[in-house]
C-alpha cells in the first residue's frame, strides 16, 4: 500500500486521473479512515452500515434540547466551506444543517460570479484559498473530476483539508446515494433488509449522477436486481453496466415503466437532466411514459417504496405524495442525518457519539 501511495504521489493530475479507481481511492484515506468523500466506491457495506448507525444515533440524541446542545459542541472548533457553483437546494441546505448540528461555522460561495474566479483566478487556486480558512470543503461542481482534482491538489499541500463531493458533473453524487441507501435500509428493515430486493430506476439514466452513484452502492448487497427503465436515448452508460457485470449484479434494461412496476420493491424516479443537453436534444421528446401516475399505484407491491432524489417535474404525480409508499420527502430529511453522520465520522467523532448518555 505504501508503495502505491508513493507512486501515486509522484504523478501529475492527468496521470493520476487515468490510474485505476481502486488505486486512487487509497490516496483519499488517511490512517485507515476516509479523508475525502468523493465516490460511492469508497463505501464498503461495513462503513455504510456504520454511517447508518451513527446517523440513527445522532437523530435520537438531537430529539432533546440537551442532546442537540451537546452535539453542537462536537465540532465547534471546526469551520466548513460550502462551495456550490451548480444549483442546489437539498444538498446545500442539508449539508449546511449538518454542519450546524455539529456546531461547525459555515461559509459559502454559490457562484463563480461572486468569487475571484470572475477576475481570472483558477478553480485550483480558489480551492487552495478555501483551505486557508476551512477544515472541510463541501463542493458541488459542474465539471466531472473537479471535486476529485481539488482533493488531490489539497492532499499534496501542507494543509490537506477534507473534501466532500456534493455532486460532480454527470459523474457522481455519493452522499445522495448514501441517503438513498439509508432510506432503503430503513424502509426494508422489517422486510428482510436490502438483500434480494429489486430496485427499479427510471428516467434519465445516461446523465443522472444519482443513479450512477446508487448503482455502485448496490454492489454491497446480495441478490439485488436492478431494472433500468428509460427512453432508448437516455439508457444507463456502459461503464456502469461493465461494473455491474464485474460484480455479477443482475440488471435488465427496458422502456416499459408500467409493465415492470409489479416486480419492483423500490421505484426510483428521476427527472430529465436537460441542463446537460448540447443542442436541446431532449427538448421535444415525450417523456410521459416515464411518469408515475396515481393509477399506477395499484400495480405496485404493498410494501414497496417510491423514491426520487428531487427536484421533480412531472415524474411523480403530486397526488402520490399522500401514499404511504412515497419516501422522497423522508429521503430529504434522511439526507441531513446521514450527512451529519458522515462529517462526524470523517472527524473521528463516532465513539464520542455512541458513548453519549
Ligand atoms: N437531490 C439533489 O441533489 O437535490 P439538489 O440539486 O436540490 O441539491
Amino acid at each position: 500500500m505504501a508503495k502505491n501511495k508513493i507512486d501515486l504521489a509522484t504523478l501529475n493530475w492527468e496521470e493520476f486521473y487515468k490510474s485505476p479507481l481502486e488505486q486512487r481511492i487509497k490516496f483519499f484515506s488517511k490512517e485507515g479512515r476516509l479523508f475525502d468523500c468523493l465516490f460511492s466506491q469508497q463505501f464498503p457495506r461495513k462503513l455504510m452500515e456504520k454511517l447508518f448507525e451513527i446517523a440513527t444515533r445522532i437523530r435520537g440524541i438531537a430529539k432533546s434540547k440537551e442532546g442537540l446542545d451537546w452535539l453542537q459542541t462536537l465540532l465547534s472548533h471546526k469551520r466548513s466551506m460550502l462551495y456550490f457553483v451548480q444549483p442546489s437546494t437539498r444538498t446545500f441546505v442539508s449539508f449546511q444543517s449538518a454542519c450546524h448540528i455539529l456546531g461547525m461555522k459555515v461559509s459559502e460561495i454559490r457562484s463563480t460570479s461572486t468569487s475571484s474566479e470572475l477576475k481570472g483566478e483558477s478553480a485550483e487556486d480558489t480551492i487552495r484559498t478555501f483551505s486557508s480558512y476551512a477544515d472541510l470543503i463541501i463542493m458541488r461542481h459542474f465539471q466531472e473530476g473537479m471535486v476529485e482534482k481539488s482533493a488531490w491538489l489539497l492532499n499534496s499541500t501542507p494543509r490537506p483539508v477534507r473534501v466532500i463531493n456534493g455532486g460532480s458533473g454527470k459523474d457522481q453524487h455519493p452522499t445522495q446515494a448514501l441517503l438513498d441507501m439509508y432510506t432503503l435500509h430503513f424502509s426494508f428493515s422489517k422486510f428482510g433488509g436490502i438483500d434480494n430486493k429489486t430496485i427499479m430506476m427510471v428516467g434519465d439514466l445516461k446523465r443522472g449522477r444519482t443513479v450512477r452513484s446508487l448503482s455502485y452502492l448496490l454492489k454491497n448487497y446480495k441478490g439485488v436486481k436492478i431494472i433500468y427503465v428509460s427512453p432508448e436515448y437516455l439508457r444507463i452508460e456502459d461503464d456502469i453496466k461493465k461494473f455491474l457485470k464485474k460484480y455479477r449484479i443482475s440488471f435488465v434494461e427496458s422502456d416499459d415503466l408500467v409493465g415492470n412496476l409489479k416486480a419492483a420493491d423500490a421505484v426510483y424516479m428521476t427527472r430529465i437532466q436537460d441542463e446537460h443537453d448540447i443542442n436541446n436534444e431532449t427538448k421535444d421528446m415525450d417523456f410521459s411514459n416515464f411518469h408515475l401516475r396515481k393509477e399506477h399505484l395499484r400495480l405496485m407491491k404493498k410494501n414497496s417504496i417510491i423514491m426520487h432524489p428531487l427536484p421533480r417535474r412531472l415524474e411523480i404525480d403530486v397526488e402520490i405524495d399522500k401514499d404511504p409508499r412515497a419516501m422522497y420527502w423522508r429521503e430529504e430529511r434522511n439526507g441531513m442525518w446521514i450527512r451529519t453522520a458522515l462529517i462526524a465520522y470523517m472527524f473521528g467523532m463516532e465513539d464520542t457519539i455512541f458513548n453519549f448518555n
